[in-house]
């Protein structure tokens, strides 16, 4: 495996790939949920790019970003075993300069859910998102469902933007209990952690009251809340997949989407229906 950590030298070496480029974006902490990433850019690709680059513009002032689980030896192990081609690994000055071009978050989309608690958190993924596909201009790139507004952002930036890569959605991998892996479990202690799962179930009884014909926005997200209680609710919403509120779920077209805190840990989850 190849480690990179100069955007201008990753940019010439890919030049000498004539072939199909699979990338996986990630803030490192590499767990079986990045991993099943890689393993679908391997599956559909011939060479394989990881990147790693803690961003700090999408953390807002007072946020998590010093605090960030760091596991640099570990992740690039991972990366090697998983049979990673060439990891990208650059330092916030080869990312970012003084005076700085920005993408701006759409002003709807950007701010509702995750954008209303965290105002310019999506303006700072856009822009590193943009930067990292300029710099790989990958064939296709994976994001993982489990952030369900950053990935319809991302998919709105390139068509809108007319950028030429494919974004590939992929499932949520789940630990055996059925909480959505996530770099930010770690600062669970025991008891949030079994606070925690109150998210799968609420998405579980969800998804029992739609298989039951339960379809209604306000059945459905009332009995979340009272599952959820009493962890703190940043949201829980019934969306289609262009993300405008449904009033009843619509099977194909839906994600039902939860944020909460649990300690001092945003955590967030949804399902596809
Ligand atoms: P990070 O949180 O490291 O996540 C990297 C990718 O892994 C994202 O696409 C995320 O949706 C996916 N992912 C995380 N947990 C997952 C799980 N349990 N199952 C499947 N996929 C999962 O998301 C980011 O980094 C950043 O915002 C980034 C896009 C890299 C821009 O900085």
């Amino acid at each position: 495996m190849k480690i990179i950590s100069s955007p201008l030298e990753l940019k010439n070496y890919l030049k000498n790939y004539n072939c199909s480029i699979g990338f996986v974006p990630t803030m490192g902490a590499l767990h079986e949920g990045h991993i099943s990433l890689i393993k679908k850019a391997k599956e559909q690709n011939e060479v394989v790019v990881v990147s790693i680059f803690l961003n700090p513009t999408q953390f807002l002032k007072g946020e998590d970003l010093d605090k960030y689980p760091k596991k640099d030896e570990a992740d690039k192990k991972i990366c090697e075993l998983s049979g990673v081609d060439i990891l990208f690994f650059p330092q916030v000055s080869d990312m970012y300069g003084v005076d700085e071009v920005t993408l701006l978050a759409p002003k709807v989309r950007g701010y509702v859910l995750e954008g209303s608690s965290r105002p310019s958190h999506f303006n700072g993924v856009l822009t590193v998102v943009m930067k990292l596909l300029n710099i790989v201009n990958p064939t296709r790139a994976y994001f993982g469902k489990k952030d369900a507004q950053q990935l319809n952002l991302i998919f709105l930036m390139v068509k809108q933007l007319f950028m030429d890569v494919e974004i590939v959605p992929v499932d949520t991998v789940r630990e055996k209990d059925a909480l959505a892996l996530s770099s930010r479990n770690v600062f669970l202690t025991e008891h949030q952690r079994e606070e925690a799962l109150k998210i799968p179930s609420s998405l579980r009884s969800a998804t029992a009251m739609v298989t039951k014909g339960v379809l209604g926005y306000e059945e459905i997200t009332s009995n979340m809340r009272e599952i959820l209680s009493p962890l703190e609710i940043f949201y829980v919403e019934i969306l289609d997949r262009e993300f405008n509120r449904l009033s009843k779920v619509e099977i194909g077209n839906t994600i039902i989407l939860v944020e909460v805190k649990v300690g001092n840990t945003r955590l967030l989850d949804n399902i596809w229906l």
